[in-house]
């Protein structure tokens, strides 16, 4: 299995209360934190982060509401650590994850359908132009 990095996001229902617990099971995982920080995104550069989802009927409030507050952004690497991250958060939607996944990220912090916590790219090239977009 490859050494991956991916890029994680922790929400603003999470952020900054529940930073501490995040970040205690991404090094529980055995993530390596390559690069972290706080950012308020703008709503440009939001709309660009999330355009593969440009005209669903959530875009319009995702948008809004990840630009609405500071978040905290990682770049982690580990053997297969996209898909490795993404278990670790669990299904999108909280409320399937505290049914299926009670364990998870999203099951733990993440509020509903919509606001869950965490965000994980979904491939190495989704990452690569993630951590771009975030870290430059
Ligand atoms: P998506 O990329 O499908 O999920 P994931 O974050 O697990 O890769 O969707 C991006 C975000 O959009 C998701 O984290 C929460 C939000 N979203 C909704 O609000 N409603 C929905 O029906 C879906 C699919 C996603
Ligand atoms: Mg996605």
């Amino acid at each position: 299995m490859a050494i991956e990095r991916t890029l994680a996001l922790i929400k603003p229902d999470a952020y900054p209360q529940h930073k501490d617990a995040v970040l205690a099971r991404i090094r529980e995982a055995g993530f390596t934190v390559v690069q972290e920080k706080e950012v308020h995104l703008t709503r440009e550069v939001t709309e660009r982060f999330y355009e593969e989802h440009r005209g669903r009927s959530f875009y319009e409030d995702l948008t809004v509401w990840i630009s609405s507050k500071p978040i905290y952004a990682l770049v982690l690497e580990k053997e297969d650590a996209v898909k490795e991250w993404r278990n670790l958060l669990g299904p999108t939607n909280s409320e399937k994850a505290r049914a299926e996944a009670p364990e998870t990220i999203r099951a733990l912090f993440g509020t509903d359908g919509s606001k869950n916590a965490g965000h994980g790219s979904d491939s190495v090239a989704s990452a690569e132009r993630e951590i771009l977009i975030i870290f430059g």
